[in-house]
């Protein structure tokens, strides 16, 4: 969480709207292992950190509301009883469908004004739609006394993510977000929404992010295909979703799926089992075996599942070479975004020089590397 951006939302607000907000504090999140798996109702091992979203939201006495996404300089204002999504990728669809999704729930929202500024680099996949989802819903909750339990305001971020972003995510981002614990790794079963959570302590090692910098497009229409796949092979299984499958099961279905899709169902049932053999391996404190789950787990992501791209590949390729670094692979939906890698705390600077040589060699562009803090989730700030 950063002072200055308090700061800023907070004055940009009061000169705006000349009333004092409630500011919130709702972060983006990394994700150690479990990467597909929370839409097939697996388990996944997120956490927030201290890059999110800072919003400043009051009531509105105008007859209208507005929202004001300072990073992008743009401002909307709009009526609440004719809301509808905007065209897709626009950043107001994130603010409606909250709105719009509270409403379904029969709860009355009021104008309001909301300005909001993000410290996560846009594409990242740290998540800043479900910080941003989060925000909003947490803000409308106490600013008009809705009483909905957290469990509550994630489903409706995760629906709004649905039916106006156009995204059909699973519940991993907006759980992390709302529910982060300091210092503090949550293993979530996202088919009973509990999570256990896990101390970070590395000891002489720590979690570091490389951005690619590039998001290629489609993404979002690639990442709803998987989950169709996922759910058709499920369907033919005749179970609720692939968690509930082993290896031997699909074998029995071989010859009624293509071999793509056989593959990426494999690759779900295999990350499942590594999620849980990742909490094994930190309740022992074995970092190799962590770190080897984690290079399984980008092969399964960029050979199986399909999802990652050569700057991803690239820069886990780096990570191989390096024996300081026990652990890398892509993180999140994937076709772009960071890589999280577990590194010796003594060899960061040296590898980060040396990665991002490679990097611009190769690519011509810039990587940049993020060391996080593992923090509390959606918050008010005081
Ligand atoms: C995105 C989605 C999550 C999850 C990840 C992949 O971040 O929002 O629900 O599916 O991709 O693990």
């Amino acid at each position: 969480m950063s002072a200055l951006l308090i700061k800023e939302v907070k004055k940009t607000f009061i000169e705006k709207f000349k009333s004092q907000p409630i500011l919130i504090f709702s972060p983006g999140r990394i994700n150690i292992i479990g990467e597909h798996t929370d839409y097939n109702d697996g388990f996944v091992f997120p956490a927030a950190i201290d890059k999110g979203i800072t919003a400043a939201i009051q009531k509105s006495s105008s007859g209208k509301s507005t929202a004001i996404a300072l990073d992008l300089d743009s401002t909307i204002e709009f009526e609440l009883d004719t809301l509808k999504p905007s065209k897709r990728g626009s950043w107001e669809n994130y603010v409606f469908g909250v709105v719009a999704e509270i409403q379904n729930r029969n709860k009355v929202v009021g104008d309001f004004n909301i300005v909001f500024k993000g410290n996560i680099p846009e594409g990242a996949g740290m998540s800043s739609s479900a910080a941003l989802e989060n925000s909003v819903v947490f803000g409308l909750n106490e600013l008009f006394e809705l009483e909905l339990t957290k469990e509550e305001m994630i489903s409706i971020s995760q629906k709004a993510e649905h039916n106006y972003v156009g995204v059909n995510c699973g519940i991993m981002d907006q759980y992390a977000s709302m529910f982060g614990k300091k210092n503090h790794a949550l293993h979530l079963d996202c088919r009973t929404i509990e999570a256990k959570p896990y101390k970070i302590d590395f000891k002489g090692y720590q979690l570091m992010l490389i951005n690619t910098n590039v998001k290629h497009s489609l993404s979002d229409s690639a990442y709803n295909d998987r989950r169709s796949a996922c759910e058709g092979v499920s369907k033919l299984l005749g179970i609720k979703a692939l968690r509930d499958a082993s290896e031997s099961d699909l074998e029995k279905v071989i010859d009624k799926v293509t071999p793509a899709n056989y593959q990426k169902a494999l690759f779900v049932i295999q990350e499942n089992l590594r999620t849980l053999k990742a909490a094994k391996a930190i309740e022992n404190n074995d970092l190799e075996r962590l770190g080897s789950l984690i290079y399984e787990s980008h092969q399964g992501l960029s050979n199986q599942y399909k999802v990652s791209c050569d700057e991803l590949d690239f820069l886990v390729n780096q990570a191989k070479k390096n024996k300081h670094v026990l652990g890398a692979r892509m993180m999140g939906g994937g076709f772009g975004g960071c890589t999280i890698n577990l590194i010796a705390k003594s060899e960061a600077k040296v590898f980060t020089k040396k990665v991002s040589k490679a990097y611009k060699d190769k690519f011509n562009k810039s990587c940049s590397t993020y060391f996080i803090k593992l923090e509390e989730g959606t918050h008010i700030v005081r």
